[in-house]
């Protein structure tokens, strides 16, 4: 008898432990997360309350919120220090009312609220950092309302990513608030082959920068790039992206400034298609119309929401025109055919081509009309830069 209490007190203690045991938030982020980070446009210096409060201001009136933004992030640079409790502080001048406060200001919008750290001893702006104060770092951004957490990689030395990673992803558990846990650790150490259980996002290269492309002594390995070079290196990727665990090909420049309006299009057009994170990187408070409509189509936007979670594949890629194809749910598909030439392109081809079999109508996403059915070759002209979006609608 006392042998029988004995196992059933340990069989009692050890579903305990299996079901306090730290894990990441599990059904957070289903579909690629949506928001706005300070960083592309901001970087270190604009940063301040009156800023952060204006873009939730104009996220909530300017269409973004309703097709489905919602994370304001706060990059890099509002943390000046530690006190002597080793709590970390904000810079008092420029958000002095707080972090509580302006959480509480953008949760009062139906928004949500993000945060940044890193990983090593200090920030990739020689700010604070995580290293050694993870539980304490996340207990204070729980008690302030953080949703969300961007953690980076700087100034780590010889840390292990997925051992540094698993630990905030537990402190981040053990803090109790469901918090969206994104990955910065530049794709160096192949998140896509771990972190599925450790954060909701990863991203897979250095930075974006604002701009269409490198040239070509560009070698790719090292870093981020412009919209083609980090499009390339999302090939391959496809097969580590689903619900709740995303690559993560780095912010949106849409509305920066360099891109044209056609290269914008194509930028979003082309993170829709690899079901990227959409975190606007530009001033929401002063954006053009074109800008403005072209974060806010739905069915662009919807392609990138799809409940399937499917990232696109490249299936072609021959004198200059890629095509990206991204199954959808329901039987649909998307395909994205990019002219990355510089001159514009006639194409005439048959569905079969591209292996699509069966009948679908096809819907011109970016021209907002119907184009016939699958049955019929497709004959378009695509501008330089240019992509041409459809939905194949299963018939
Ligand atoms: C790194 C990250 C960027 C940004 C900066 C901030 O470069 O990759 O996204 O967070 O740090 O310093």
């Amino acid at each position: 008898m006392k042998k029988l209490t004995f196992l059933l007190l340990c069989a009692a203690l050890s579903l305990l432990s299996v079901t306090t045991q730290a894990q990441k938030f599990e059904h957070l982020a289903q579909t690629p997360p949506m928001g706005w980070n300070s960083w592309n446009k901001f970087a270190c210096d604009g940063i301040n309350e009156k800023v952060i409060k204006e873009v939730a201001d104009a996220m909530s009136s300017n269409g973004m919120q309703a097709v489905g933004y919602q994370y304001i992030v706060i990059d890099d640079c509002w943390q000046v220090g530690r006190d002597s409790a080793g709590n970390i502080q904000y810079d008092a001048g420029k958000f002095p009312h707080g972090i509580k406060a302006l959480a509480d200001y953008i949760h009062s919008k139906g928004l949500k609220f993000g945060i940044y750290t890193c990983a090593g001893t200090k920030t990739c702006a020689g700010r604070p950092a995580s290293r050694g104060y993870e539980f304490q770092d996340a207990r204070q951004y729980a008690a302030w309302g953080v949703d969300y957490l961007k953690e980076d990689w700087c100034n780590t030395s010889t840390q292990n990513a997925q051992e540094s990673y698993t630990l905030m992803r537990d402190a981040l558990y053990k803090a109790g608030r469901p918090i969206v846990f994104s990955l910065c650790e530049w794709g160096a150490n192949k998140p896509w082959h771990w972190a599925q259980d450790v954060g909701h996002l990863w991203r897979t290269t250095g930075d974006i920068g604002n701009f269409w492309e490198f040239g070509e002594a560009w070698d790719g390995r090292s870093g981020g790039g412009g919209v083609l070079n980090i499009l390339d290196l999302q090939n391959g990727l496809e097969q580590y992206a689903g619900p709740g665990h995303w690559n993560d090909p780095d912010m949106l420049e849409v509305g920066n400034g360099a891109l044209t309006p056609e290269e914008e299009r194509s930028h979003f057009s082309l993170w829709c298609m690899l079901a990227a994170p959409l975190m606007a990187g530009n001033d929401l408070r002063n954006m053009s119309p074109v800008t403005r409509s072209i974060l806010t189509n739905k069915d662009v936007v919807a392609l990138d929401q799809d409940p399937l979670g499917k990232q696109c594949y490249r299936k072609s890629m021959e004198n200059n025109l890629e095509v990206l194809i991204k199954p959808l749910s329901g039987g649909d598909t998307a395909i994205c055919l990019l002219n990355r030439g510089e001159d514009p392109k006639k194409l005439s081809f048959s569905w079969s081509q591209y292996g699509v079999t069966g009948r679908f109508s096809i819907h011109n996403i970016w021209d907002a009309r119907d184009q016939g059915t699958t049955d019929m070759p497709y004959t378009a002209t695509i501008g330089r830069h240019q992509v041409i979006l459809l939905r194949l609608k299963k018939l």
